[in-house]
């Protein structure tokens, strides 16, 4: 168990997860506030930082603060109208999903004013968020995907050749969201028109996969150099696929099955690609892992990792730590650990060069 610390909890963001993030934060702050004294910080939809009075997160209000990229200030929050300090975070934990948040830049930020983080390091959570990306790394350390193309433009004649070679029906994302928004699903050459200029909407750089036939089985995985995977969930969506809605919305009736009904070996299997998809992208603390299982060949694809899943309390990710024997706030303070331990290895690395 790590010392009491301040922690400051950085929830909302500028990304179309912002109310995701918000319930994610609550419980986070609520798991937290059981060993250590929690900062709330509240990134507003423009993208301002407010420090929150209370141990709560809150959707609206706080004082408007700035974290330096100077290591030399010691990751003060400072207030913006005139830099008096108001609080000394030992660790931040950005609880952001999404752009901006889960991508590599608040990491960024945090690297440069050398202060210890919860989660993915920049690149790790970088190309997680970027699907092309993640897919290239997946395959070069060899692990089981669908078929995909990535496309940057509408191009008719890359368009055929990629439905020549994926077949119907296909999936269309955009390359940098989560939580399903932009996500189509084509089983005709004009609806894949339609999912692309829905897609393109979000981002220039699309990932177009082949559809499977599959049930979805993830796996959490928790650690720095020594990952450790979960049980093994699975998700029964409430509709054709898990969908915006089906995640979130009051009356969805999307099940989670935990452990997952999958015979023993099946499970191990799932639990080594988590590890090795965690590996392949280098992340660190903490990702979820989530599994496509062909209904017809028992084929297991990875589809994705999440370097910062969902985690209100009925999130799949706490969830699965739970019923792998590691409740909610000791997992929390797991992470914070991580976290420090993470921090404190690298600043002993050298920084200099010479003889
Ligand atoms: N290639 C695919 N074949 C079948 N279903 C898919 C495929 N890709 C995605 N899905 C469905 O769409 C959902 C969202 O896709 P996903 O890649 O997980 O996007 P996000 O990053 O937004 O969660 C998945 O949970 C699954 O239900
Ligand atoms: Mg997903």
């Amino acid at each position: 168990m790590t010392a009491r610390l301040r922690v400051a909890v950085l929830f909302g963001g500028r990304s179309g997860e912002h109310e995701v993030s918000l319930r994610s934060a609550e419980s986070v702050a609520r798991g937290l506030a059981q060993r250590h004294d929690v900062l709330c910080v509240l990134i507003d939809r423009a993208g301002r930082w407010l420090l929150q009075p209370g141990p709560r997160p809150e959707g609206s209000g706080g004082e408007p603060v700035f974290l330096t990229p100077s290591p030399t200030d010691g990751g003060r929050l400072r207030r913006l109208t005139d830099a008096a300090e108001l609080a000394r975070p030992d660790v931040f934990c950005p609880v952001l999903h999404g752009p901006y948040g889960e991508d590599g830049s608040v990491q960024g930020l945090f690297e440069l004013a050398a202060v210890p983080y919860v989660g993915a390091g920049v690149a790790a959570s970088g190309v997680s968020m970027d699907k092309a990306m993640m897919k290239a790394l997946f395959s070069r350390d060899g692990l089981p995907q669908v078929e995909y193309r990535v496309l940057l433009a509408r191009d008719p004649l890359e368009e055929r050749q990629t439905l020549d070679a994926l077949g119907l029906p296909v999936f269309v994302k955009p390359a940098n969201l989560g939580s399903s928004v932009g996500v189509g699903r084509a089983a005709s050459a004009e609806a894949f028109g339609v999912a692309l200029d829905a897609a393109f909407e979000y981002d220039r750089k699309v990932v177009v996969e082949e559809g499977v036939d599959a049930r979805e089985v993830e796996v959490a995985v928790l650690g720095n150099d020594d990952p450790e995977a979960s049980a093994v969930g699975e998700i029964v969506p409430d509709r054709e696929f898990y969908d915006y809605d089906s995640k979130y919305a009051d009356d969805s009736r999307t099940e989670l099955l935990i452990p997952a009904p999958l015979d023993p070996a099946t499970t191990r299997e799932i639990r080594r690609l988590g590890v090795a998809a965690f590996r392949a992208v280098d992340a660190c603390g903490l990702a979820r892992v989530d599994f496509l299982l062909e209904r017809s060949s028992g084929r297991m694809l990875v589809n994705e990792i999440n370097t910062m899943p969902g985690f209100t309390s009925i999130s799949m990710y706490p969830r699965l730590w739970e019923a792998s024997g590691l409740p909610f706030a000791e997992l929390l303070d797991r992470l914070v650990a991580l976290a420090l331990d993470r921090h404190s290895r690298r600043a002993r690395l050298r920084t200099d060069y010479g003889p």
